[in-house]
């Protein structure tokens, strides 16, 4: 990654109308229903922008959408690169630094995770407070990070507290029952065993996934407010354990979706 490619995957982007956005969203696995209540909407595939790394998963139609949403200008992925494509961590979180490139002030981050807290349940949301990264590398690991900023960045504080405030408080207003923990990022794409699951409460994970900690990271060394919440589409019971059903996972994002969308929405109205 150079700074020129950064610069030439923005200039294609602007040319086709991506004007100074406000907001980025990145829209986690079954989480797409948002692109339907932006308005004006500029749409540019992944594989069509220079030096973007080329979609392939099935589940991800792979595109950046621009437009405006509750009013301010937006920048959504629909879809996202994860490390099971065989993406490596400059690929996953290349988007985030265009976005920033574009003008973004704000991150919103979603996922879909499985539930590793016994209290929460599948179809319940959960903001992401804290998180552990498992997936054995950062994105921040390479020859000239410097160019880019901090190489040591500072995570005591990753979640803008002024953000997940905001969406609590939002929750609470809309009856939005919004639970609260620490997401575990995994590389995958196979699930956790028993024994994983287990070790994953241990060490304190709420909730469990295969993304969004690079694009976090990243976000902090760019010193761009992030705030992510994770759709719990699963329920990781090591002494109770169903074998996966990922159509079942992708069924229960999809429900929990709109409780998602109100969410940003209120929090697009407030920032
Ligand atoms: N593990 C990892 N990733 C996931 C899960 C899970 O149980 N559910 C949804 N994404």
């Amino acid at each position: 990654m150079t700074k020129k490619q950064l610069e030439e995957s923005v200039a294609y982007l602007k040319n086709k109308g991506f004007d100074q956005p406000e907001i980025g969203i990145v829209l986690g696995t079954g989480l797409g229903q948002l692109v339907n209540e932006i308005q004006n909407s500029i749409e540019a595939h992944y594989n069509h922008i220079p030096f973007f790394p080329l979609a392939t998963v099935e589940f991800h139609s792979g595109k950046l959408i621009y437009g405006t949403l509750e009013g301010k200008k937006v920048v959504v992925m629909q879809g996202r690169f994860h490390l099971y494509e065989g993406y490596d961590f400059l690929d996953v979180t290349y988007p985030i630094r265009a976005m920033r490139e574009l003008g973004i002030q704000k991150l919103f981050i979603s996922n879909a995770a499985g539930a590793i807290n016994l209290d929460f349940r599948k179809g319940d949301i959960m903001l992401i407070e804290d998180h552990i990264n498992l997936q054995g590398g950062s994105p921040l690991a390479f020859r000239n990070v410097a160019q880019f900023g901090e190489r040591f960045v500072d995570m005591s504080a990753p979640y803008d507290k002024e953000m997940c405030e905001r969406l609590v408080a939002i929750a609470r207003r809309e009856g939005i029952s919004m639970k609260q923990g620490v997401y575990a990022s995994v590389i995958g794409p196979q699930l956790e065993t028993k024994a994983e699951y287990r070790m994953l409460k241990i060490i304190g994970a709420d909730a469990v996934g295969m993304s969004t900690i690079p694009e976090v990271i990243v976000a902090n060394h760019l010193r761009l407010p992030v705030v992510a919440v994770s759709v719990l589409t699963d329920e990781c019971d090591p002494d109770n354990l169903q074998p996966v059903n990922i159509e079942e996972i992708i069924e229960v994002a999809g429900k929990t979706e709109p409780k998602m969308i109100r969410l940003f929405k209120e929090l697009i109205k407030e920032i």
